[in-house]
């Protein structure tokens, strides 16, 4: 063979080993799934926690409960929501975590059928369910850790009778119409009202759990009935938002606004006299109950499938006597 033969092989040769190397290490990189560490051994149970919506700061405070109390036990909680609050991508969301048999669900009850059904599924694949905030009590769900949603609304009307005299045109901000717990709290708020006759509900409107919701409909709501003169907020986001609604409209009037929950603007807002009440819920305690309930499902079924986490009304003067773990 020819010296340059020779040399045209053997540069070949070198040019073929770097490239076929590189296609190896390219394609390792490229197609390579990391496989997820859930499956590891390290882990006792594998739970999920399925939220309203991924980033709103009261189902935070659940998901830290929760987290807190699965630390403690060596089990992975994923928690996992619709960016913006949608029953139907719950829905997938949930129907996808039964698909990847977790050891057991926490999840927000919903609204109608396919909730229902998607609890049986689980159940036949012997997953155990409990929703939490919002009950579904109908389906198979296990249990249910959360407020009793009715009462709270209830309270929400006790308090605004007790806090105020005349006649009270109230302009009503919900989270959203299609989900049960918002629903139920009105329900418990007209029910405490029905037999005290100045009292007016003027109308409802709907946030979308937001703040900005809320501020448009707490100022639509002015804008179309001004006789408007107390508000209530039946979800975390609302009274923060109606106070801001009302500022842009009608900066200089006096307005009775009821709340819920203590996040800590809402906190803020009552120090400062622009919140009347709040009916406070306690997140971060559903969402280590949650877990605990679930644990005790992997060993066996529970009697007590309801278990009420308190509700309390808060009013500026009540802050002072509270210890700030309490808060949530
Ligand atoms: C409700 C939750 C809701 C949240 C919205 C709370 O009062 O219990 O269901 O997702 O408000 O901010």
């Amino acid at each position: 063979m020819s010296h340059s033969r020779l040399l045209l092989y053997t540069v070949s040769g070198v040019v073929f080993c770097i490239s076929f190397i590189g296609m190896v290490i390219y394609g390792y990189k490229t197609f390579f799934i990391q496989t997820e560490k859930v499956a590891s051994a390290d882990y006792s149970y594998h739970f999920a926690l399925i939220a309203e919506e991924s980033d709103n700061e009261y189902w935070r405070l659940i998901e830290e409960g929760a987290k807190e109390t699965a630390s403690k036990h060596d089990i992975y909680l994923e928690y996992l929501a619709p960016k913006k609050a949608n029953n139907d991508k719950l829905l997938k969301l949930f129907d996808r975590m039964i698909s990847s048999k977790v050891d057991g669900i926490i999840v927000q009850g919903i609204q109608g059928e396919r909730f229902v059904e998607l609890v049986h599924k689980a159940v036949e694949r012997e997953i155990p369910i409990i929703t939490v905030d919002t009950d579904v009590p109908n389906s198979e769900r296990k249990a249910y850790v959360g407020t009793n949603n009715f009462r709270a609304g209830k309270l929400a009307g006790k308090t605004l009778i007790e806090s105020t005299t005349g006649e009270q045109y109230v302009g009503i901000v919900t989270g959203r119409f299609n989900a049960i717990n918002q629903k139920q709290r009105l329900q418990g708020f007209k029910d405490a009202i029905k037999d005290t006759s100045r009292i007016h509900v003027v109308d409802v409107e709907e946030s979308n759990i937001t703040s900005i919701g809320a501020a448009q409909a707490a100022y639509s709501l002015l804008k179309q009935y001004p006789s408007i003169n107390t508000f209530l907020g039946t979800s975390a986001l609302d009274g923060i938002g109606i106070v801001d609604g009302v500022q842009q409209i009608a900066a200089n009037e006096e307005f009775t606004i009821i709340g819920f929950d203590l996040l800590p603007e809402t906190l803020k807002l009552i120090k400062e006299g622009e919140i009347n009440a709040t009916i406070a819920q306690y997140p971060k305690k559903m969402g280590k109950e949650s877990v605990n309930v679930l644990i005790e499902l992997q060993e066996h079924d529970i009697l007590d499938n309801k278990k009420y986490i308190d509700t309390e009304v808060i009013k500026k003067g009540d802050l002072s006597s509270l210890q700030d773990g309490e808060l949530q």
